[in-house]
């Protein structure tokens, strides 16, 4: 078994767990998004020269700590790198390997300013990966759905209209890949802005 194969290994098993204090989400992601993200950046990697087995991992690992803790828990962050610091290693992954994934991939691919966006060829292809999953799967409908069952209608809108452009604009690296996710993009725009909010949340309730 190859060092890849093994970390899939390992994160599936973590998933799999079903921890009880885990994200909300957690079971959702594993089923529709860890691994899209890290195949999505696997071959974005190819396709731009970058190092693949890094992408790929980092893709895995992002957001991690999602398998034992809410997102809202202050310590998520610090336990997503020093979870997959653990396991890198096991996997038999170099410190400097380790250091470019968790350190700058994982670390910024939020990508909330130009600041915290990840500076590696690898880093931009992960974010760039989360971006395309996320604008090309159910990610945004899984998301506003769920969201309307705890939050106001107008946070909820808010918080799309703020994600979708730092999707497009800011995760996105590669004008090649912005320009074929642009459809998709402004096709969830169309439908979020148009949408009615609030017997959204009615049906999202009910
Ligand atoms: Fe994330
Ligand atoms: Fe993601």
């Amino acid at each position: 078994m190859n060092r890849i194969e093994f970390l899939k290994r390992k994160v599936q098993e973590l998933y799999q767990a079903q921890a009880p204090g885990r994200e909300e989400w957690a079971d959702w992601l594993f089923a529709n998004h860890i691994f899209l993200v890290s195949d999505e950046a696997a071959s974005l990697a190819i396709r731009f020269d970058a190092n693949a087995e890094i992408a790929e991992a980092a893709g895995m690992l992002h957001d991690i700590a999602d398998c034992v803790m809410k997102r809202s828990n202050p310590n998520h962050e610090m336990h997503t790198e020093n979870i997959a610091t653990e396991l890198l290693t096991e996997c038999k992954f170099e410190p400097s390997e380790i250091e470019t994934i968790v350190t700058d991939a994982m670390r910024h691919h939020s990508c909330y300013s130009p600041q915290q966006s990840p500076k590696s060829l690898e880093g931009k292809v992960m974010a760039t990966a989360d971006a395309v999953v996320h604008l090309t799967t159910d990610f945004y409908d899984h998301a506003v759905k769920d969201k309307l069952r705890n939050e106001d209608s107008g946070d909820v809108r808010q918080w799309v209209t703020a994600k979708l452009p730092r999707d497009l604009n800011n995760k996105i690296f590669f004008d090649i890949i912005r320009e074929e996710v642009r459809e998709a993009h402004d096709r969830l725009k169309e439908k979020y802005d148009s949408l009615d909010w609030v017997l959204e949340k009615k049906s999202a309730i009910l």
